[in-house]
């Protein structure tokens, strides 16, 4: 793994501060993404974008079918290489040369697309490729179900490690996408349009759900196209449009402040006008 850290990776969580009141670690990366490209060909996916995702923060990323929202998070999550830019954690310089090295890192995604194997139970998907469920190379499932169970409880996910994948709504199999990747200690928890597939009852509880887990400490990178969520639960919008960042804000700005109102999506109201006509 090519870290630029001088330090091994678990004292990164020794670095952690303790929420004062909670008593629980809190944000311990900060992401920054400087000037990354990623071509297929001659098509630019990603044209110099620059992000920052803060500890502790709900950053949405906000743009149009093509715009260039999941090849920026496969980059960040290792699964592409950046044709140029670089990722910096916690300042310092990282390449990550496959998801492996991400999640070492605290960084979890949950694709668009499920990556579950629906006739393995919800423990054997959690255990699967996680080392540190394996014992003389076999899957510890008592250990993960205990883990799951811990998780579940946490955030009342109400998920049943014993049952199959394939036998769970789809708001559920999410939950289990999400467990996976807490179970590897993510603190950022990139989420690739997770309402798209949900129903709108899903969608509130997946809300409530993002809400727990900032408060938690954690940073989620939340793409949607919709805008009653990401008004919901955005602390930072970064709209992309064609590959490039073309607006940045804080939703709870001041309507009157120049940015976003001029990234917004083609034919999508601007919901700070909405703001300021008390709608
Ligand atoms: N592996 C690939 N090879 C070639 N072109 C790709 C590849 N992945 C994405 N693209 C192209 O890059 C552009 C950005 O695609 P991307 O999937 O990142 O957009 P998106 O913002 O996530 O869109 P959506 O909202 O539809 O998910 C599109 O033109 C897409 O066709
Ligand atoms: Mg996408």
């Amino acid at each position: 793994m090519t870290l630029g850290w001088d330090y091994p990776l678990p004292c990164r969580r020794q670095r952690a501060g303790a929420d004062p009141y909670t008593h629980r670690l809190v944000g311990v990366l900060k992401l920054e993404l400087k000037g990354i490209t990623k071509r297929f060909g001659s098509l630019v996916a990603n044209d110099h974008i620059d992000l920052v995702v803060e500890p502790g923060q709900v950053h949405c990323l906000l743009g149009e079918n093509g715009a260039g929202k999941s090849t920026l998070m496969n980059v960040l999550y290792g699964l592409y290489d950046p044709t140029e830019g670089e990722i910096l954690v916690d300042g310092k310089p990282v390449v990550f040369k496959d998801p492996g090295e991400a999640m070492a890192a605290g960084i979890g995604m949950v694709h668009q697309h499920f990556m579950l194997i629906p006739v393995f139970t919800v423990a054997e998907n959690v255990a699967l490729g996680n080392e540190a469920t394996k014992a003389a190379g076999l899957l510890n499932l008592e250990a993960t179900r205990e883990k799951i169970r811990r998780i579940s409880d946490q955030y009342g996910f109400d998920v049943d490690p014993d049952v199959l994948v394939e036998d769970l709504p789809v708001g559920v199999q999410q939950r289990v996408e999400i467990i996976k990747a807490l179970v590897r200690d993510a603190e950022v928890l990139i989420l690739d349009e997770p309402t798209a597939v949900l129903t709108p009852q899903e969608t509130d509880e997946l809300l409530d759900i993002i809400r727990q887990l900032k408060r938690d400490g954690k940073s989620i990178v939340f793409i949607s196209h919709k805008l009653r969520e990401v008004k919901a639960i955005s602390d930072t919008i970064t709209v992309i449009r064609r590959g490039k960042v073309v607006g940045q804000a804080d939703p709870t700005a001041s309507p009157t402040e120049p940015g976003i109102r001029h990234g917004w999506p083609h034919g999508e109201p601007d919901p700070r006008q909405g703001a300021r006509q008390g709608r």
